[in-house]
This record gives C-alpha cells, sequence and structure tokens, in this order.
C-alpha cells in the first residue's frame, strides 16, 4: 500500500492540479465572539485535459470553495493551483485576464446568473466586450454560440424572462464558452432544472466537451449525475477529501464508509427498487469546530480510538485508487 505524498495522479500530464489547498472564514458567533469555519481543508487533485473530475459531497463540505479557490474568485490561505504545469498567480493583471479567458464557471441557477436587463445577445457578448471583441465580431459569434448550444440565432434578441430553465442554461453554457476557455467548472449546473432537462442539458456538455476538448470540474450532489458526466470522482466530506478514483471503479468499489453510505442512498434507474436510506447517524458536524482526527468519526458506524487522534492519510488500498480511512492501513 502507497502513502500519498501530494495529489493521485491521472493517466495523462493535468491541465489543472490543486495541492494542499485550505481556506478559512471567520464568522461571527454572537455579539463578542467570533470563529472560524474551516471550509477547504488540504485538498488535492488534478484534472487531464479533455477529462471530467466530479466532486461530489453532502452541502456545505467545500465543493463550491474549492472552485472559487482555484478560479481566484477567493484568495487561499495556504496551499498551490497550477494551470498548465505553471503555478497561478492572480496577483499579476495580464496573468489574470488571460486566465479569466482559459477558465470559466456555469452556475446553478440560470436565471439569477444572467442580467435581466440585458439581451441575450449582451448576456453572451459581455465578456467577449470586456476582452477587447468588436462589435461585428461580438455578434457574429453570439450566432454561433446560440446554435452550438442547440437554440436559435433569434434568440439572441430575447430577454433571460423569455426564456425557459433549460433554455436560460443554455444561455449560460454559451457564455461561458464565449472567450474559448480549456476548463469550464459546471457548479451544481443541472441541479435547478427538471430531470428530462437535466438530461439534455448534460448530454450537451458531453458534446461540447468533444467539439471542443473541454475539461470539466463538475460538481454536484447528485451521484448519478456524477456517475454520467465524470471520468475521476473526488468525494469531499466537510472540506477534506476522503475518496479518489475513477468514475467507474467508485461506483463498482466504493471504500471509504462516507462513500459507501453515499451510494447506498442514491436513487436507482430501476423503477422496481427500493431507495435505501441514507445510512449516516446525525447531521454534517459544524464546520466551525470540526471532529478531531478523522472528521467523519462521529457518524462513522466502524470509528475506533484511533479515529480520534489524528487525521488519516490518503492512502492507496488499490491502484489508483484513494482513501482517507485508517480501515484501509496496513492490516486494516
Ligand atoms: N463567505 C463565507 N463566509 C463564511 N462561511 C462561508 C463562506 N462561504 C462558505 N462558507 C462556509 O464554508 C463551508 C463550505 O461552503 P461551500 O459553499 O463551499 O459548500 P458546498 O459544498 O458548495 O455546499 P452546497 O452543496 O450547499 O452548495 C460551509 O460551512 C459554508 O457555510
Ligand atoms: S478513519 Fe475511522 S472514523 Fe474515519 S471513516 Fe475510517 S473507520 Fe470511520
Ligand atoms: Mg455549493
Amino acid at each position: 500500500m502507497t502513502t500519498i505524498a501530494s495529489t493521485p495522479t491521472c493517466a495523462n500530464t493535468p491541465l489543472l492540479r490543486v495541492r494542499d489547498l485550505r481556506k478559512e472564514f471567520k464568522v461571527r458567533l454572537g455579539f463578542r465572539k467570533a470563529g472560524v469555519v474551516s471550509a477547504v481543508d488540504g485538498v488535492s487533485f488534478s484534472i487531464a485535459a479533455g477529462q471530467t473530475l466530479g466532486i461530489v459531497g453532502e452541502s456545505g463540505c467545500g465543493k463550491s470553495t474549492t472552485a472559487r479557490l482555484l478560479l481566484g474568485l477567493l484568495d487561499a490561505d495556504g496551499g498551490t493551483v497550477e494551470f498548465e504545469g505553471r503555478e497561478l498567480s492572480w496577483s499579476n493583471r495580464l496573468t489574470r485576464k488571460r486566465l479569466r479567458r482559459s477558465m470559466q464557471m456555469v452556475f446553478q441557477d440560470p436565471y439569477s446568473s444572467l442580467n435581466p436587463r440585458m439581451s441575450i445577445r449582451e448576456n453572451i457578448g459581455f465578456p467577449m466586450k470586456v476582452h477587447g471583441y468588436r462589435k461585428q465580431e461580438r455578434a457574429e459569434r453570439v450566432a454561433t454560440l446560440l446554435e452550438q448550444v442547440g437554440l436559435h440565432r433569434n434568440h439572441a434578441f430575447y430577454f433571460p424572462h423569455q426564456l425557459s430553465g433549460g433554455q436560460r442554461q443554455r444561455v449560460n453554457i454559451a457564455r461561458a464558452l464565449a472567450l474559448e476557455p480549456q476548463l469550464v467548472v459546471c457548479d451544481e449546473a443541472v441541479s435547478a432544472l427538471d430531470k428530462s432537462i437535466q438530461a439534455q442539458v448534460l448530454n450537451l456538455l458531453k458534446d461540447l466537451q468533444l467539439q471542443m476538448q473541454l475539461t470539466y470540474l463538475f460538481i454536484s450532489h447528485d451521484l448519478n449525475v456524477v456517475e454520467y458526466m465524470s471520468d475521476r470522482v473526488v468525494v469531499m466530506y466537510l472540506g477534506q477529501v476522503v475518496e479518489t478514483c475513477s468514475s467507474e471503479e467508485l461506483y463498482r468499489n466504493p471504500l471509504h464508509p462516507y462513500t459507501r453510505a453515499l451510494l447506498s442512498a442514491i436513487p436507482k434507474l430501476d423503477p422496481d427498487s427500493t431507495p435505501v436510506p441514507l445510512q449516516l447517524a446525525g447531521e454534517v458536524p459544524s464546520p466551525i469546530n470540526p471532529p478531531s482526527g478523522c472528521r467523519f468519526r462521529t457518524r462513522c458506524p466502524h470509528a475506533m480510538a484511533v479515529c480520534a487522534t489524528e487525521r488519516p492519510a490518503l492512502r492507496r488500498p488499490v491502484p489508483d485508487h484513494a482513501v482517507a480511512c485508517y480501515l484501509y492501513e496496513a492490516g486494516g
């Protein structure tokens, strides 16, 4: 068994490599009391070019904070992010401009992420305007993008309230693609949509990935969606990575007790199967004062004395499959 010093590796050269990322938020707990939320604590992963990495975990486990850190929308307290082998520095204006082109995000809420007072043409064209595209160039590119995301070029003259939720999310995708990015972060990008529309948007994302050689970081709490979209998956619990491997391996052979509990609760596509309730005791503990040692120990059916002492390291009990749990220490 191998202990992993930094991050599990992908087969190809990674487009993005995140090492030991950390973020704490100071919060008020009363008039004179303040606390610290440990939102992201030592997160490492990498994504190979042209692949999709899924991040799953319950609400509040740090998925969006991780995404915002690597896109430079939040300052990290520690750790590094490398893009195409170079460490990112958001402080340099020119580098920041280049990176803003290369890394884009599709948000959860297709309505509030569009400006209601701007036409679809203006919404999609806005990032191009910021990057100095001329008016005619923008208009032509918007028309092409609308067709690429399965809308009509005449939709350019609509306003967001005149479109359905699925159509608005297509507009968001078009806007994210406007500057020809390499990496697209989809943060709960289909969660607000009906199931049938979800499937259409997921298939669109897959088609666009093939056409444009896009790399995705796909964040969702829906394990079915993550399985469908991802080549590899990272499972997060309370700000930390607890398991990571290929999507196929995770769903066939989940190792971490948290992953097993999550997978036992997902509704199967077979209509005759009965969903098993989530076999986890209690709620996710507060990230303000997380449990010592393994953060999952307060809900884990296998917790042992050692689990309270020190954080379990990510280890590979099977090749290319990493898990942070004392059950998989040597002899465990
Ligand atoms: N600006 C902030 N100030 C204080 N705490 C914050 C801030 N942003 C996030 N947090 C806290 O950090 C933790 C992680 O939040 P985050 O939004 O990353 O979770 P998430 O996994 O994306 O959850 P969800 O699935 O609900 O979107 C949460 O406890 C959240 O309350
Ligand atoms: S380290 Fe201990 S508490 Fe944590 S998941 Fe493994 S057995 Fe459970
Ligand atoms: Mg989130």
